[in-house]
Protein backbone atom coordinates (compact mmCIF):
# COMPACT_ATOMS: atom_id res chain seq x y z
CA UNK A 1 0.00 0.00 0.00
CA UNK A 2 1.53 3.47 -0.73
CA UNK A 3 1.03 6.11 1.85
CA UNK A 4 -0.33 9.37 0.18
CA UNK A 5 0.85 12.64 1.49
CA UNK A 6 -2.38 13.26 3.57
CA UNK A 7 -1.60 9.97 5.72
CA UNK A 8 1.83 11.47 6.26
CA UNK A 9 0.72 14.69 7.14
CA UNK A 10 1.59 15.76 10.94
CA UNK A 11 -2.23 17.64 11.17
CA UNK A 12 -1.79 19.18 14.68
CA UNK A 13 1.58 21.15 13.28
CA UNK A 14 -0.55 21.94 10.74
CA UNK A 15 -3.33 23.14 11.91
CA UNK A 16 -0.77 25.66 14.34
CA UNK A 17 0.62 26.88 10.95
CA UNK A 18 -2.58 27.66 9.39
CA UNK A 19 -3.94 29.36 12.49
CA UNK A 20 -0.63 31.60 12.85
CA UNK A 21 -0.84 32.17 8.85
CA UNK A 22 -4.37 33.36 8.82
CA UNK A 23 -3.32 35.74 11.58
CA UNK A 24 -5.81 33.96 14.25
CA UNK A 25 -4.92 35.58 16.93
CA UNK A 26 -5.43 35.39 21.07
CA UNK A 27 -7.87 38.22 20.72
CA UNK A 28 -9.52 36.66 18.00
CA UNK A 29 -9.97 33.26 20.05
CA UNK A 30 -11.57 35.20 23.34
CA UNK A 31 -13.90 36.69 20.34
CA UNK A 32 -14.87 33.29 18.78
CA UNK A 33 -15.92 32.33 22.23
CA UNK A 34 -17.51 35.43 23.33
CA UNK A 35 -20.00 35.14 20.48
CA UNK A 36 -20.33 31.59 20.71
CA UNK A 37 -23.62 31.57 22.94
CA UNK A 38 -25.09 33.60 20.00
CA UNK A 39 -23.77 31.14 16.90
CA UNK A 40 -25.20 27.72 19.38
CA UNK A 41 -28.62 29.59 19.61
CA UNK A 42 -28.35 30.12 16.08
CA UNK A 43 -26.92 26.74 15.45
CA UNK A 44 -30.16 24.58 14.68
CA UNK A 45 -31.63 27.02 11.94
CA UNK A 46 -28.25 27.47 10.47
CA UNK A 47 -28.16 23.48 9.61
CA UNK A 48 -31.50 23.64 8.44
CA UNK A 49 -30.53 26.35 6.35
CA UNK A 50 -27.52 24.24 5.07
CA UNK A 51 -29.45 20.81 4.24
CA UNK A 52 -32.26 22.78 2.65
CA UNK A 53 -28.96 24.30 0.34
CA UNK A 54 -27.81 21.15 -0.27
CA UNK A 55 -31.19 19.09 -1.24
CA UNK A 56 -31.28 21.93 -3.76
CA UNK A 57 -28.55 20.32 -5.61
CA UNK A 58 -28.95 16.86 -6.72
CA UNK A 59 -25.51 15.94 -6.48
CA UNK A 60 -25.13 17.07 -2.76
CA UNK A 61 -28.93 16.03 -2.05
CA UNK A 62 -28.28 11.76 -3.14
CA UNK A 63 -25.88 11.92 -0.28
CA UNK A 64 -28.65 12.04 2.17
CA UNK A 65 -31.37 10.25 0.26
CA UNK A 66 -32.90 7.16 -0.07
CA UNK A 67 -32.03 5.31 -3.67
CA UNK A 68 -35.09 6.45 -5.48
CA UNK A 69 -33.55 9.97 -4.74
CA UNK A 70 -36.00 11.48 -1.62
CA UNK A 71 -34.34 12.44 1.48
CA UNK A 72 -33.70 10.13 4.53
CA UNK A 73 -35.25 12.03 7.34
CA UNK A 74 -32.45 9.65 9.40
CA UNK A 75 -29.50 9.90 7.80
CA UNK A 76 -30.37 14.07 7.92
CA UNK A 77 -31.21 14.39 11.16
CA UNK A 78 -28.01 12.21 12.23
CA UNK A 79 -25.77 14.50 10.09
CA UNK A 80 -27.37 17.57 11.28
CA UNK A 81 -26.83 16.64 14.78
CA UNK A 82 -22.86 16.55 13.56
CA UNK A 83 -23.06 19.37 11.77
CA UNK A 84 -24.57 21.26 15.18
CA UNK A 85 -21.27 19.29 17.06
CA UNK A 86 -18.73 20.65 14.97
CA UNK A 87 -20.31 24.62 14.82
CA UNK A 88 -20.64 23.78 19.40
CA UNK A 89 -16.90 22.86 18.53
CA UNK A 90 -15.99 25.92 16.73
CA UNK A 91 -17.64 28.07 19.22
CA UNK A 92 -14.50 27.40 21.55
CA UNK A 93 -11.89 28.00 19.34
CA UNK A 94 -9.99 25.28 19.89
CA UNK A 95 -6.07 24.54 19.07
CA UNK A 96 -5.80 21.10 20.38
CA UNK A 97 -4.29 18.73 18.31
CA UNK A 98 -7.60 16.72 19.45
CA UNK A 99 -9.19 19.18 17.09
CA UNK A 100 -6.83 18.65 14.20
CA UNK A 101 -7.74 14.81 14.45
CA UNK A 102 -11.25 15.21 14.31
CA UNK A 103 -11.54 17.49 11.43
CA UNK A 104 -8.77 14.90 9.40
CA UNK A 105 -11.58 12.08 10.46
CA UNK A 106 -14.37 14.20 8.88
CA UNK A 107 -12.24 14.93 6.06
CA UNK A 108 -11.97 11.08 5.49
CA UNK A 109 -15.57 10.29 6.15
CA UNK A 110 -16.11 12.73 3.58
CA UNK A 111 -13.30 10.91 0.73
CA UNK A 112 -14.08 7.59 1.89
CA UNK A 113 -18.02 7.30 1.64
CA UNK A 114 -18.62 3.87 3.67
CA UNK A 115 -19.11 1.11 1.48
CA UNK A 116 -22.80 -0.05 2.28
CA UNK A 117 -23.89 2.88 0.12
CA UNK A 118 -22.38 1.93 -2.97
CA UNK A 119 -22.40 4.09 -6.58
CA UNK A 120 -21.58 7.51 -4.16
CA UNK A 121 -18.27 9.31 -4.77
CA UNK A 122 -16.59 11.16 -2.22
CA UNK A 123 -18.67 14.14 -1.42
CA UNK A 124 -17.56 16.79 -3.66
CA UNK A 125 -15.21 19.63 -2.55
CA UNK A 126 -17.08 22.65 -3.83
CA UNK A 127 -20.16 21.71 -1.23
CA UNK A 128 -17.72 21.73 1.72
CA UNK A 129 -15.94 24.97 0.66
CA UNK A 130 -19.60 25.96 -0.31
CA UNK A 131 -20.94 25.22 2.99
CA UNK A 132 -18.06 27.52 4.89
CA UNK A 133 -18.88 29.89 2.68
CA UNK A 134 -22.29 30.11 3.31
CA UNK A 135 -21.86 30.24 7.01
CA UNK A 136 -19.91 32.98 6.94
CA UNK A 137 -21.70 35.31 5.02
CA UNK A 138 -25.19 34.10 7.45
CA UNK A 139 -22.74 34.90 10.66
CA UNK A 140 -22.23 38.21 9.31
CA UNK A 141 -26.07 39.09 9.24
CA UNK A 142 -26.47 37.66 12.32
CA UNK A 143 -23.97 39.18 14.52
CA UNK A 144 -25.50 42.65 12.75
CA UNK A 145 -28.85 41.59 14.05
CA UNK A 146 -27.68 40.44 17.21
CA UNK A 147 -24.60 42.54 18.25
CA UNK A 148 -26.52 46.01 17.02
CA UNK A 149 -22.95 47.48 15.70
CA UNK A 150 -21.74 47.34 12.75
CA UNK A 151 -18.18 47.61 13.89
CA UNK A 152 -18.33 44.57 16.55
CA UNK A 153 -20.42 42.42 13.82
CA UNK A 154 -17.18 43.15 11.63
CA UNK A 155 -14.91 42.24 14.29
CA UNK A 156 -16.68 38.83 15.51
CA UNK A 157 -17.27 37.91 11.61
CA UNK A 158 -13.68 38.40 11.00
CA UNK A 159 -12.50 36.21 13.82
CA UNK A 160 -14.93 33.71 12.64
CA UNK A 161 -14.18 33.70 9.40
CA UNK A 162 -10.26 32.43 10.35
CA UNK A 163 -11.37 29.70 12.22
CA UNK A 164 -13.95 28.55 9.27
CA UNK A 165 -10.99 28.67 7.01
CA UNK A 166 -8.46 26.88 9.11
CA UNK A 167 -11.52 23.76 9.80
CA UNK A 168 -11.90 24.42 5.81
CA UNK A 169 -8.43 23.80 5.52
CA UNK A 170 -8.01 20.65 7.10
CA UNK A 171 -11.74 19.64 6.34
CA UNK A 172 -10.34 19.50 2.57
CA UNK A 173 -6.95 17.50 3.96
CA UNK A 174 -7.86 13.62 3.14
CA UNK A 175 -8.57 15.10 -0.27
CA UNK A 176 -5.13 16.56 -1.03
CA UNK A 177 -2.51 14.25 -2.09
CA UNK A 178 0.76 16.22 -1.35
CA UNK A 179 -0.40 18.04 2.08
CA UNK A 180 3.08 18.93 3.12
C1 LIG B 1 -18.75 22.66 6.64
C2 LIG B 1 -19.01 21.58 5.99
C3 LIG B 1 -19.24 20.24 6.63
C4 LIG B 1 -18.97 19.82 7.90
C5 LIG B 1 -18.36 20.60 9.04
C6 LIG B 1 -19.38 18.43 7.98
C7 LIG B 1 -19.29 17.66 9.12
C8 LIG B 1 -19.47 16.29 9.14
C9 LIG B 1 -19.27 15.46 10.31
C10 LIG B 1 -18.91 15.98 11.70
C11 LIG B 1 -19.46 14.18 9.92
C12 LIG B 1 -19.26 12.93 10.80
C13 LIG B 1 -20.52 12.26 11.17
C14 LIG B 1 -20.26 11.09 12.08
O1 LIG B 1 -19.43 11.18 12.98
O2 LIG B 1 -20.88 10.06 11.84
C15 LIG B 1 -19.80 14.19 8.51
C16 LIG B 1 -20.06 13.07 7.76
C17 LIG B 1 -20.57 13.12 6.48
N1 LIG B 1 -20.83 14.26 5.74
FE1 LIG B 1 -20.33 16.13 6.25
N2 LIG B 1 -19.88 18.04 6.77
C18 LIG B 1 -19.81 19.12 5.93
C19 LIG B 1 -20.28 19.18 4.64
C20 LIG B 1 -20.86 18.11 3.98
C21 LIG B 1 -21.49 18.21 2.69
C22 LIG B 1 -21.64 19.50 1.89
C23 LIG B 1 -21.92 16.94 2.38
C24 LIG B 1 -22.63 16.45 1.15
C25 LIG B 1 -23.06 17.18 0.18
C26 LIG B 1 -21.55 16.07 3.48
C27 LIG B 1 -21.77 14.72 3.51
C28 LIG B 1 -21.37 13.89 4.54
C29 LIG B 1 -21.47 12.44 4.48
C30 LIG B 1 -22.02 11.62 3.31
C31 LIG B 1 -20.93 11.95 5.69
C32 LIG B 1 -20.72 10.49 6.10
C33 LIG B 1 -21.75 9.99 7.01
C34 LIG B 1 -22.93 9.41 6.29
O3 LIG B 1 -22.77 8.70 5.29
O4 LIG B 1 -24.03 9.68 6.72
N3 LIG B 1 -20.92 16.82 4.43
N4 LIG B 1 -19.79 15.49 8.07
Amino acid sequence: MTTTGAQRTNWPERLREISQYVNLTEEDRKLIRSTGPIVRRYADQLTTEVYDLIFEFPNAGRFFSYDDGTPDPKRVKDNKDSMMQWLNYLAQAPSNDAFARYMIAISAMHRDIPIHRPGLPPVPSQFVIGTISWYQTRLIQIFEDELGDLRKAAEASTAWNKMLMVSLDILLGAYLLDSR
